[in-house]
């Protein structure tokens, strides 16, 4: 295998090949050709085409080994059975990089052939995008090499995209909706470059100021983490992910061949990555478009202005709802706007002009909001009356942003009929963020706020800490169990997984007979609970094997005869190895505590509430690993129930310490592990601070084990 090439080749091409231009002006590989002249690429151009002769002017070539000099890239577009010796010319030539149009490949189920012309590429040095794409398109070269419109508009937003049909209706849309682009990538079945490798140029691209992904699965999520976290610390990043229904993820699956993750564990990681996510494109687009033309905000505080209660109530409503705060300082709103409130509105956020308002109130206040320094964003809402002239608003709105934009980020919204409607068709065309929704417009202001904050408060360098665990101590116990044909760990196992990482289980021995467990009680101390040991008898309680809070000798030496009695009655056979004699545990806080490979993105670690109704609350934030201390309380937090730790109604706060140390053990277990692909504590019982946690229940998954892939 050779050294990758440079990436700036693909971004910068200075000769493409097209091998499959056709002659035929209906078919993908005249207008691919087309495309890339009439957007005025100034590289050179050489058609690829047996016949030889002439497209569009161009001298063509029979074969691609018979252009002189050296190709960056080469557009494949021919059909998939000829797709292997097309990608072997291109190596043996020395092309850098390679755009395969055609479909075919693993999207139909043909992984073979698409594993075959990967590997054929990586032999000669080139890199591979596709197959199954429409190309792609670079504002800064001028290089069209698609089959979508060529109406595109250059600019600063780079759109990455694995859907093809998504990607090439959205060269056109972005162009009505005035978004400029600075690249477009269309990643098709991901073979080779991905995501990743794409972020690794655009993060340092200057041209690119937004970037936004279409995502439908994930191949090597540790690599994308790493790569987002850097493009999220110099640009918005935007992601819209498909696949996010059960139904919605099979479709995806089929129709590029990945599998779709757990949108769940998707999500909280794009969360710690500083993305932002969008449900829908018209959302990311709208995203993009806000960010780009807005100033960023400068604090927290938001004041919403209105002529209308109602609206502004469906405003606050709204910024509840996408994390928009509310300025409440009551003294300084009342400074700020008395002289243009009346005495039957109101000062208070949101400010209430009443529906008496005139257009020269309503000026009044936006520049009050504007002047006052602590007033950091403003919502202006609007219901048509006939105390102003619809039709004059856009004209009021746009002398606002006449000399310079306003310094600070505002939205509008306007309810009512014909001229209002223009009105917003009119800020929109300038690009001022002006809609009929509330919901809309404070959405708007939400995803301003959401890249403020991941700006602002970016994620500050972390230590990850190194975990004290005795690795070799685990790995007996794992090749044990694997030995056995086992992908479980039994509780004696999962018991010793947890001494050997320094968690605290309830101390507990194995008594052979009535002597040892009343000695062990005693070593212990009252209360203590005995449950039957035997490989043959799953469930203890079911089986009568469980005695709990047993106070005395006494107890426990009945205990321990019924629990006999019990379990032979129950399974005649099973050989029981003897009574664990444990302590009995405080009960407190029940929390869950995990660690899971996930296919996408390796060891994840996971936290929440625990307990029994796990599922049904499911109150649970997930992380990639590794993980530094900070950002494990970042996820802690996230939950509802972190109240919980802190201390809710006067109880005092927990051990938040303890719950970090055994949730960043969990997931260095699993990455040093590759054998262990889940490990779970339920529940995790968190004692007030300084007393620890405890885990009373532990689960163990292993792998199938190579020998079962
Ligand atoms: N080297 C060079 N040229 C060749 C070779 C070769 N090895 N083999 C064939 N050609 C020429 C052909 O002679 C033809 O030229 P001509 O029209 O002048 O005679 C040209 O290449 C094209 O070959 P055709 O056999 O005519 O193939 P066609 O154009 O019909 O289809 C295509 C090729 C477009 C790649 C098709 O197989 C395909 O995969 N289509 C789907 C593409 C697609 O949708 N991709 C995903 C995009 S994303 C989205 O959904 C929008």
């Amino acid at each position: 295998m050779t050294d990758k090439p440079d990436i700036t080749s693909l971004f910068e091409p200075r000769t493409v090949a097209v091998v499959g231009a056709s002659h035929n002006p209906e078919k993908i590989g005249y207008k691919i050709v087309e495309n890339i002249i009439a957007c005025g690429y100034a590289g050179r151009i050489c058609p690829i085409n047996p016949e030889g002769g002439e497209i569009l002017k161009l001298p063509v070539y029979k074969n691609v080994g018979d252009v002189d000099g050296e190709i960056d890239v080469a557009v494949i577009t021919i059909p998939s059975k000829y797709v292997y010796d097309a990608v072997k010319a291109c190596a043996d030539k020395g092309v850098k990089y390679s755009l395969i149009i055609s479909s075919g490949f693993s999207e139909v189920g043909d992984y073979e052939s698409e594993k075959k012309i990967v590997s054929c590429a990586q032999e000669g040095g080139m890199r591979i995008i596709g197959p199954n794409i429409f190309g792609m398109y670079v504002a800064k070269s001028s290089f069209n090499a698609t089959f979508g419109t060529r109406d595109v508009r250059p600019g600063g937003i780079a759109i990455i995209t694995q859907s093809g049909a998504l990607g090439i209706s959205l060269m056109g849309k972005t162009a009505v909706m005035n978004i400029g682009l600075s690249g477009m990538f269309s990643l098709g079945n991901k073979s080779d470059v991905d995501e990743s490798d794409l972020l690794e140029y655009l993060i340092t691209d200057d041209s690119t100021r937004i970037i936004m992904m279409y995502v439908e699965g994930v191949k090597n999520g540790g690599r994308l983490v790493e790569l987002l976290k850097k493009a999220t610390s110099k640009k918005p990043v935007i992601v819209i992910k498909a696949g996010r229904s059960k139904r919605g993820a099979m479709a995806a699956a089929s129709h590029t061949g990945s599998l779709a993750g757990s949108d769940a564990v998707f999500s909280d990681i794009m969360k710690q990555c500083g993305v932002i996510r969008a449900e829908s494109i018209q959302e990311a687009l709208d995203a993009c478009k806000y960010i780009s033309n807005s100033p960023q905000p400068k604090g927290e505080n938001s004041v919403i202005i209105t002529n209308g209660g109602g609206m502004g109530v469906m405003a606050a409503d709204a910024c509840e709802k996408y994390s928009v705060n509310l300025y409440d300082n009551i003294e300084d709103l009342k400074r700020t706007f008395s002289k243009v409130v009346p005495a039957f509105g109101s000062v208070k956020n949101p400010v209430d002009l009443t529906g008496q308002a005139t257009l020269e109130n309503y000026k009044t206040a936006i520049d009050a909001a504007l002047a006052n320094k602590d007033i950091h964003t403003v919502i202006c809402l609007g219901c048509e009356t006939a105390f102003f002239d619809a039709s004059k608003i856009a004209e009021m709105i746009k002398g606002l942003y006449s000399n310079s934009k306003p310094a600070k980020p505002l939205v509008y919204s306007f309810f009512g009929g014909a001229r209002i409607e223009d009105c917003i068709t009119s800020l929109k065309a300038v690009d001022i963020p002006a809609f009929s929704d509330v919901y809309e417009a404070v959405s708007c202001m939400g995803v301003l706020y959401e890249n403020y904050r991941n700006t602002a408060y970016a994620t500050e360098s972390d230590q990850k800490e190194e975990q004290g665990i005795d690795d070799p101590s685990i790995d007996v116990i794992v090749k044990k169990a694997l030995g056995e044909g086992r992908h479980f760990l039994l509780s004696y196992e999962a018991e010793k997984v947890m001494a050997a990482a320094g968690i605290r289980m309830p101390k507990s021995f194995l008594a052979k007979d009535f002597d040892e467990a009343v000695k062990f009680a005693e070593k212990i101390g009252y209360p203590v609970a005995l449950k039957v040991v035997s490989k043959d008898i799953i469930h203890k309680s079911d089986a009568g094997g469980v005695a709990l809070n047993l106070e005395n000798r006494q107890e426990v030496l009945d205990a321990y005869q019924v629990i006999l009695y019990n379990c032979k009655k129950a399974k005649p056979d099973a050989v029981i190895e003897g009574v664990s004699v444990s302590e009995m545990m405080k009960k407190e806080i029940e929390t869950i505590a995990g660690a899971v490979r996930d296919k996408s993105f390796g060891p994840v670690v996971m936290y929440g509430l625990g307990g029994v109704y796990v599922e049904i609350l499911n109150d649970v934030a997930f992380r990639s690993f590794p993980l530094g201390r900070k950002d494990i309380l970042k996820m802690i937090n996230e939950t509802k129930s972190s109240q919980l730790l802190m201390g809710a109604r006067g109880e005092k706060r927990k051990d938040v310490g303890s719950v970090v140390d055994a949730v960043s053990k969990l997931g260095t277990i699993l990455a040093r592990h590759e054998e262990i692909s889940e490990i779970e504590i339920n529940p995790l019982m968190v004692y007030e601070d300084g007393q620890g946690v405890m885990a009373p229940d532990v689960r163990i998954l292993l792998s199938k084990g190579p020998e079962a892939k």
